[in-house]
Parts: structure tokens; sequence; C-alpha cells
């Protein structure tokens, strides 16, 4: 077993995900890694395999039964304890049948009479974002702006109070970005938001059918399902829908301001011709894809010549094979009018996300509206910018100025 400390010297018989290069600029890691063994191994901090091809990546996250979705943190935070035993949060951590009607019973929730629901909800909140912490010719497009934009819009959907938004906000924070560190504290925050969503749910089912507002957490107790809910599935439910929009959207709307910031031919080309703003949303989605997810090895089995153990990792480092050349011609580059741009941000298979057509709606909302209310901004200080990385990466502290 390979220690945390020791350096890497070799990406292909060894990796570390919260390795700050590979943070900072994957790419070159997984040119890197194409080039030498597509498919990596480590025993950093347990059995993981690293697939970067799109290929490859497609393939695992279409077969299901070898690769679960039982365990999808890229990092387990304890050895022997995984998926469904630590937490349940269907459907993400679900395979089929159970995947099936937990997926099933949400898409309604998510279509595009939401959509359209929700597009002036995230408009005004741009624009008041903007007033509020803009005025002066900086800001922080992160921290100040990106941040607070999808807390609102799912806290609204999923019918819980806007006045806990920051408290959201730090569960995502202590989960997914800090929680590889401290996994303890990211316990408690499990436990926290655990018992804040029974306390929800029980409120919500005193309130008498036909009086209850028109909301997921309304949809989730009234849900007619094929298999009777537990009220773990409920809770696990609850959990996913409220982190799984948040810091993923928070990343994409931050990086797309982060690259308009320090490209200035794209974001003149943005502001000259808007028509290209679908575009432009789907090429930030490709380059800069915020999640890495993981898949459980079910049984002994050769994936591509590769000796996988039951119980090993596979991690599903999508944005790796939005940056395959095999793929897309200029693979690395940002190009704000690509045509073909078949991605996969929002993931492969069954699991592909259920929020896509709803990021994609803020992430084109916040940026149109950044333009409109912010002139020609550029980076105040381009070292200053950190990233954050592992399940799921993107610009943390995005200073501006204009
Ligand atoms: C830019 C923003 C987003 C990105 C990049 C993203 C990415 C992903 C990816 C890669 C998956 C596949 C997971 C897997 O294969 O294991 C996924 C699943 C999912 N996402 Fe998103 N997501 C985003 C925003 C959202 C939003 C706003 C919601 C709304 C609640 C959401 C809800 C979900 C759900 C519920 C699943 C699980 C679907 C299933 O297991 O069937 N996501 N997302």
């Amino acid at each position: 077993m390979t220690d945390l400390t020791d350096p890497i010297t070799n990406w292909a018989d060894d990796f570390d995900i919260l390795d700050r290069d590979y943070v900072v600029h994957p790419e070159h890691r997984w040119e890197e890694q194409r080039a030498r063994c597509p498919i990596a191994f480590t025993e950093r901090r347990q059995r993981t395999w690293l697939p970067v091809r799109y290929e490859d990546l497609a393939a695992i996250a279409h077969d299901v039964e070898r690769f679960s979705s039982r365990d999808i943190a890229v990092i387990s935070p304890f050895e022997n304890m995984v998926g469904e035993d630590f937490l349940s949060a269907p459907p993400i951590t679900s395979d089929p049948p159970v995947h099936t009607w937990a997926r099933r019973l949400l898409l309604p929730a998510f279509g595009p009479s939401a959509i359209d629901r929700m597009t002036p909800i995230t408009h005004d909140r741009a624009v008041r974002l903007i007033e509020e912490h803009f005025a002066d010719g900086t800001g922080d497009a992160a921290a100040d702006y990106a941040r607070h934009i999808p807390v609102r819009v799912i806290a609204i959907m999923l019918g819980v109070p806007l006045e806990d938004e920051s408290r959201f906000t730090g569960w995502v924070v202590r989960l997914l970005q800090e929680g590889f560190q401290y996994m303890d504290k990211a316990m408690d925050t499990l436990g926290e938001v655990v018992a804040y969503f029974a306390e929800k749910v029980a409120a919500r089912r005193a309130v008498p059918e036909g009086e209850r507002p028109d909301d997921l957490l309304t949809l989730l107790i009234e849900a007619e399902t094929e298999e009777e809910m537990t009220d773990e599935h409920l809770l696990g439910t609850c959990f996913l829908l409220l982190v799984a929009g948040i810091d993923t959207t928070w990343s994409a709307i931050a990086s797309g301001l982060w690259h308009l910031a320090s490209h200035p031919e794209d974001q003149a080309r943005l502001r000259a011709e808007p028509s290209l703003m679908p575009m432009a949303v789907e090429e930030i989605l490709r380059v800069y894809s915020p999640v890495t997810m993981a898949r459980y090895v079910t049984e002994d089995t050769e994936y591509a010549g590769c000796p996988m153990k039951a119980g090993d990792k596979v991690l599903m480092a999508f944005p790796a094979g939005n940056h395959d050349p095999e793929m897309f011609d200029r693979a690395d580059e940002f190009v704000i009018d690509r045509e073909r741009n078949r991605h996969f941000a929002f993931g492969s298979g069954i699991h592909r996300c259920l929020g896509s057509n709803l990021a994609r709606m803020e992430l084109q909302v916040a940026i149109e509206a950044f333009l409109e209310h912010v002139p020609t901004f550029t980076l105040s200080d381009p070292d200053a910018v950190t990233w954050t990385g592992g399940q799921v990466r993107g610009p943390r502290y995005v200073p501006i100025s204009f």
C-alpha cells in the first residue's frame, strides 16, 4: 500500500485525484496517461482504477452489472463501509431495479414546465447578486455570485426555507469539498442533514392532502411506487436533490466566468454574438466538466486487459472523456462555437443527470445576466484564483474587476 505522502513518480502506476497539479491542470495528467496506459491503477487510498478515454468511460457507465453505483464516492469514507451501508441516496446510489422507479418518480419534476418556472427566479437572483456585490467595480465571481444561484433554485423546488440557504451551502462544502480531508466532520454533517429532512418530511406529512404545496417534498411523500419507499430512501433522495445541483452548477458557472475573465477574445465574441450562448454553455460544460463519480466492481473481472477485483473502485472521470482527442477535435481548446459537442459532463447511461436541463438553464441565465449587467471584466489577480477538486471540481475564488 502506498503512503499518502509518497510522491507520485508515474501516473500510470499510482495517482491521486486530490493531487494539486491534477486539481488545477488535470488535462496534463490525462494526456500523459492516455499515451502510456489508458487505465491507470493505484492502491494509494484503496484499490482504484482511472479510465480516461471517452470510449472506456461510456462502456463502463453502461455496464451496470459489473460496475455498480452502490459506492459512488471517489474516495470512500471508511474501508469496508460503502454505498448503501453508508448512505443511500437513490437514484444515484442504486442499481436496477430500484434505480428504475426511484428515477422515474422524479422525472416530471425536472421537465420543461419546471425549468420555465425557475427561469425568471434564477434571473432575478442573478441580477440582485450583481447589484449587491459588484457595485464598486470588483467582486468575487465564484463566492459572491455562482455559489448563491443554484442553492436558491433547488431550495424553492424542494420546498425548504430560503433562510436555510447558507446552511445548505455549508453542508455541501463540508461534505463534498472538505469531506475527504475531514471525514469526521463530514459524518456529523450527514447526521445533521438527515435530521433536518426528517423534520421537514414529518411537518409536510402533517399537512392534509390537497393542501400541500406543489414541490418536491410533496411529490416524494405522496409518491406511489412499485416497491414501498422506506423513510431511509425518502430522506436519501431529499439529500441527493439538495446536494446534487449545488456545487456542481456553482462550479460550472464559476468556471464559465473564470474562462471569460481570462479569455477576453471569447468574452468579446459572446457579447457581440449572443446567439452563440447555447454553444458556449455546452463548451463550458465540456472543457470544465465538474463531476467525477465512481463505480464499485461487483465481481472479479477483466476490463480492457485490467484485472479488476470485486470491491475495487473505478473512477468515472467524465471530465477526462471530454478531453479525449479521439472524440473531440482540438480537445483541450475552448472552441466557443463548437458545433458537434457530444460531451458527457452529465454522465452517460442510466444515471445520466436528472437535472441537466435545469443546470443548463441556470448556467445560461447566470452568464447572460453577468454579461448584461457587468461591463467587460478581467481577473484582478489571476494567481489568487483557487480551485477545489475531487468529486466536484471548480474555481472557488475568482476575483474580477471592471
Ligand atoms: C452543471 C451542473 C451539473 C453537473 C455537471 C451534473 C453532473 C451529473 C453527473 C455526471 C451525473 C451522473 C452520475 C453517475 O453517473 O453516477 C449526475 C446525476 C444526477 N444529477 Fe446532476 N449535475 C449537475 C446539476 C444537477 C442539478 C441542478 C440537479 C438537480 C437536482 C442534478 C441532479 C442529479 C440527479 C438526481 C442525478 C442522479 C440521476 C440518476 O442516478 O439516475 N444535477 N449529475
